[in-house]
């Protein structure tokens, strides 16, 4: 058993639940005393869905992503994480650096989890090429990460989690180090090959745009101890593209909600740091 798949009552009626925490508390152990990172957190996302997080930094963020992904264990309370398939990965993280292999091609590092799940050349290729294609990778098979700009590394961990076909993806703030050019090509490219897979994802941003271009729901988490601030339905059609966006009512009303509540949460982990 994966270890976030722990006792759910029953995971039969999780009905269109792909995660789903309860009384989810995590604290560490530091020379300067206990740390709670998590607390009492109770959240849920749905299958197919595009759940995007903001919190202060220090909220608990990485930490939740991370016992989601079977990383880390909780201190306290349950998570289950549901899995349709036993051939599939339970989940694929792309982290904020850049976590490709520098002595593997481009190809190689977007087919590597498929090799790990044992799936037949012929088949892994096939896959690797859509992505490359997906991502405008495909003249860049041979590169090695060293020939890359930081975008293309990161496009190269897009197209590796997406080719790994994990039940969720997990991204920590996979876009965060980019330029906002850069940022802004990989948001449309990632929204794409989303749209297509309609694979259940879990976000991480810093950046509030970022968040309502990419989610359909965006949790916003209090400063630490991390617990859920609100949850908000993020009401915007879709296709989405941030330029237009960035004039639309329902964007700008979205937009200084979720900063109002930040801000407050920002504020509170700066006094308590002060
Ligand atoms: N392995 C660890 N040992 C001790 N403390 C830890 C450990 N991992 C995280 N923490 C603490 O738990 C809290 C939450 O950390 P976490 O990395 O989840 O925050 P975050 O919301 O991802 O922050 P950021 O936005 O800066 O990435 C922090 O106070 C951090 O110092
Ligand atoms: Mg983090």
């Amino acid at each position: 058993m994966h270890p976030c798949q722990v006792d759910v009552p029953n995971p039969v009626d999780a009905g269109d639940i792909a995660v789903l925490t309860s009384h989810l508390t995590k604290t560490f152990e530091s020379p300067s005393g206990t740390v709670t990172a998590l607390d009492d957190l109770n959240i849920q996302v749905r299958r197919g869905e595009f759940i995007c997080i903001v919190g202060p930094s220090g909220c608990g963020k990485t930490t939740l992503l991370r016992i989601m992904a079977g990383l880390e264990k909780q201190t306290s309370g349950r998570i289950y994480v549901h899995r349709s398939s036993n051939n599939r990965p339970l989940t694929a993280m792309v982290f904020q650096s850049d976590s490709i292999f520098p002595w593997m091609t481009v190809e190689r590092n977007v087919g590597y989890g498929l090799q790990m799940q044992g799936v037949p050349k012929k088949q892994r290729e096939e896959t690797v090429k859509k992505l490359l294609a997906m991502t405008g990778l495909t003249a860049f098979a041979q590169s090695y990460p060293h020939q890359l700009s930081g975008g293309m590394k990161q496009r190269v961990n897009v197209a590796r989690a997406f080719a790994a076909d994990p039940e969720i993806l997990l991204m920590d703030e996979p876009f965060g180090l980019l330029d906002e050019q850069n940022r802004l090509i990989l948001q449309k490219e990632l929204m794409d090959i989303w749209q297509e897979s309609q694979k259940t994802t879990v976000f991480i941003t810093h950046s509030v745009d970022e968040a309502l271009v990419l989610g359909d729901r965006l949790l916003v988490m209090t400063a630490q101890p991390g617990k859920v601030k609100r949850i908000i339905d993020i009401d915007l059609e879709r296709p989405r593209d941030i330029v237009s966006l960035r004039g639309d009512r329902r964007f700008i009303e979205l937009y200084s909600e979720v900063w109002h509540l930040l801000s407050e949460e920002v504020r509170r982990s700066r006094a308590r740091q002060e």
